[in-house]
């Protein structure tokens, strides 16, 4: 079976690890051989597509990004009945028998309805945001997390020095996992998701108060936090899939603390793609690694429309459609659990 792979969306730590799990197992256990297309679902459009094998994925556990390449391009923005046609045209013209789609919500939303259109495809699923639902876990979350936190560590020292608040922005456009998890683990004073309405005065009294008792307080901003009631936009134009680019979250916290807090220092730091960037985790790889297995698996035994999902500790095919359907958010009991303590 010829099995062709893309990577879509925005990259994450261990997109290449899910690569190289996938050619190197499609390989050895199932005789398949593997056609990469480049950049997500343009590739496949533009039939823009080289071929990967063992040797060529063998060095890749470790390397960050993707290979492949990725973009935001959706086949279906013309409509689905066209856009399918398209794949399936292109898939024809290349030899390629199965789909494996790496992806977020966008491009897993995009094989959904090429399994529902009758094109044989699974998912593995990523993104640093960790907002997919029917998976415990996407790989490049922890990864994201632990250098969130790393930062974290080294700006508080720094701001301890000057008796600073410190803001730190971290990605998660709809869903606040990194802030929750780096908020947890670096120690932070506040925290601010986009599932939570945000008290601006209390916000003010928990840094003065950190402050006063000798503290240089943390406060950790997701992009996605509506600090003014509504999102912060950095650039209001659509991409393919309807995303505007989010930005600016952070900076509205620090004016607003300011203006609230007599005499206050502080210093932003904007996080942003340094999440997206470098190595994965250990974590990361072993996920991608077994969500890759699992999803030639699947292929092979033609157990298509399915996606690779983490299950407590297990790596099962779940429904595509599950995956997609609603985005996971922080719940109610996950914030509570720990934003009544003070820190
Ligand atoms: O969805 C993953 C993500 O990293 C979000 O956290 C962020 O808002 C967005 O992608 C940024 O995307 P871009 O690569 O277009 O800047």
């Amino acid at each position: 079976m010829r099995v062709g792979i893309l990577t879509g969306g925005g990259d994450c730590p261990g997109l290449n690890a899910v690569l190289r799990a996938a050619v190197l197992a499609g390989t050895q256990r199932y005789g398949m051989t593997f056609t990469g297309f480049r950049d997500g679902w343009r590739g496949v459009l533009e039939r823009d597509a080289v071929p990967l094998d063992e040797a060529s994925v063998r060095p890749l556990l470790a390397v960050g990004g993707t290979v492949l390449g990725s973009s935001r391009t959706n086949p279906l923005a013309d409509g689905v009945a066209e856009g399918v046609a398209r794949v399936r045209a292109s898939l024809e013209a290349l030899g390629v028998e199965g789909l494996l789609a790496v992806g977020g919500e966008d491009t897993l939303g995009v094989a959904t309805a090429l399994h529902e259109a009758g094109v044989p495809v699974v998912g593995a699923p990523k993104t640093i945001d960790n907002d997919l639902s029917a998976t415990d876990a996407t790989f490049g979350f922890e990864t994201a997390v632990q250098t969130a936190v790393e930062a974290c560590d080294r700006l508080v020292t720094t701001g301890a020095s000057h008796h600073r608040a410190m803001v730190v922005e971290v990605m998660g456009r709809h869903a606040g996992w990194i802030a929750l998890h780096t908020g947890i683990a670096a120690g932070a004073h506040v925290t601010l998701l986009p599932e939570v309405p945000v008290d601006l005065d209390a916000v003010a009294a928990t840094v003065a108060a950190a402050l006063a008792r000798g503290d240089a307080p943390l406060v950790v901003v997701s992009e996605g936090a509506r600090v003014l009631g509504e999102d912060a936009v950095r650039d209001l134009p659509r991409d393919a899939f309807g995303h505007v680019q989010l930005g600016g979250a952070g900076e509205q916290v620090e004016r607003e603390l300011k203006a609230r807090v007599l005499g206050l220092s502080t210093r932003l730091t904007v996080l942003g793609h340094l999440l997206r960037g470098g190595t994965p985790s250990a974590a990361d790889r072993v996920l991608a690694t077994r969500m890759g297995l699992s999803a030639v698996a699947a292929l092979a035994r033609g157990d298509v429309g399915t996606m690779a999902a983490l299950r407590g500790t297990d790596v099962v095919q779940v429904p595509l459609a599950d995956a997609t359907g609603v985005l996971r958010t922080v719940p109610e009991a996950r914030w509570a659990e720990t934003s009544d303590v003070v820190w």
